[in-house]
């Protein structure tokens, strides 16, 4: 499977994100559809993003009983999109639940992957909040990873700091998908753990998800053929 740069598509409406997709005449990226554009637009965003040609990544993070994921998924799935994820924290019944949910009857299907922590989770929260006292953060992480490798998943979102680590650990195929990335001359913005496409290439990310750097650029479409050329070729 071919490395691939997913721009993350954080707009709030159907007029934005379309204006934006019309830039791209050539090639059409690989897009990641979250939580706040699908829930605006619906599952319409998604068959209409398709229709033009592009790759989708449905981020919606499930976590729920393996049952009500089950048959989520296979809704999500009947969407056609090509990539979508859940919490690792749902654990191994949700996660292969969803597996079998994403089926479709002629045997292809998205692939998963997982949320390991949020990056937004720092080790004090872990420890007061979610009383995971035993492990180190960078521990969980790692453990909530092979937990989605046993359960046969395709693999994770991390930091691209530690991708390398999932594959010595989840084996090279295992696919990880790296939010996180900057230009070396870009603001970095809220990410506190940033690196450069070509960083996050030579740290193993098989996608990076790339959302401001492209999406507020003054010309988006020079910017991910940027983030292409540096990432892919
Ligand atoms: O604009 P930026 O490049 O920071 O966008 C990164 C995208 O990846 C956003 O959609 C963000 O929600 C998502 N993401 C992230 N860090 C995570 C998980 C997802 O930045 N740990």
């Amino acid at each position: 499977m071919g490395k691939d740069v997913i721009v993350a598509c954080d707009f709030a409406g159907k007029n934005e994100v379309f204006s934006f997709l019309d830039l791209f005449r050539e090639r059409k990226p690989f897009v990641k559809i979250g939580m706040e554009l699908f829930y605006a637009e619906g599952p319409e965003i998604v068959k209409e993003i398709k229709k033009r040609g592009h790759r989708i990544f449905l981020d919606l993070k499930l976590h729920d009983i393996p049952n009500t994921v089950k048959k989520t998924m296979a809704v999500l799935s009947r969407l056609d999109v090509d990539m979508t994820n859940l919490h690792a924290a749902g654990a191994s019944a949700m996660m292969q639940g969803a597996l079998e949910g994403l089926r479709r009857p002629d045997g292809s299907r998205p692939l998963l992957i997982a949320v390991t922590q949020l990056t937004s989770t720092d080790e004090r929260t872990m420890k007061e909040e979610l009383l995971i006292e035993n492990l180190p953060l960078p521990e969980v992480v790692m453990c909530y990873a092979e937990n989605a490798k046993n359960a046969g998943l395709d693999g994770v979102v991390c930091s691209p700091q530690e991708a390398e680590k999932v594959h010595a650990r989840c084996g090279a195929g295992f696919l990880t998908v790296t939010p996180g990335v900057r230009f070396a001359d870009g603001d970095v913005g809220d990410q506190k753990r940033v690196m450069t496409p070509e960083q996050a290439r030579v740290a193993g990310s098989d996608y990076i998800v790339v959302g401001r750097p492209i999406t507020a650029s003054p010309d988006p479409v020079a910017a991910y053929l940027r983030c292409v050329k540096k990432f892919c070729d």
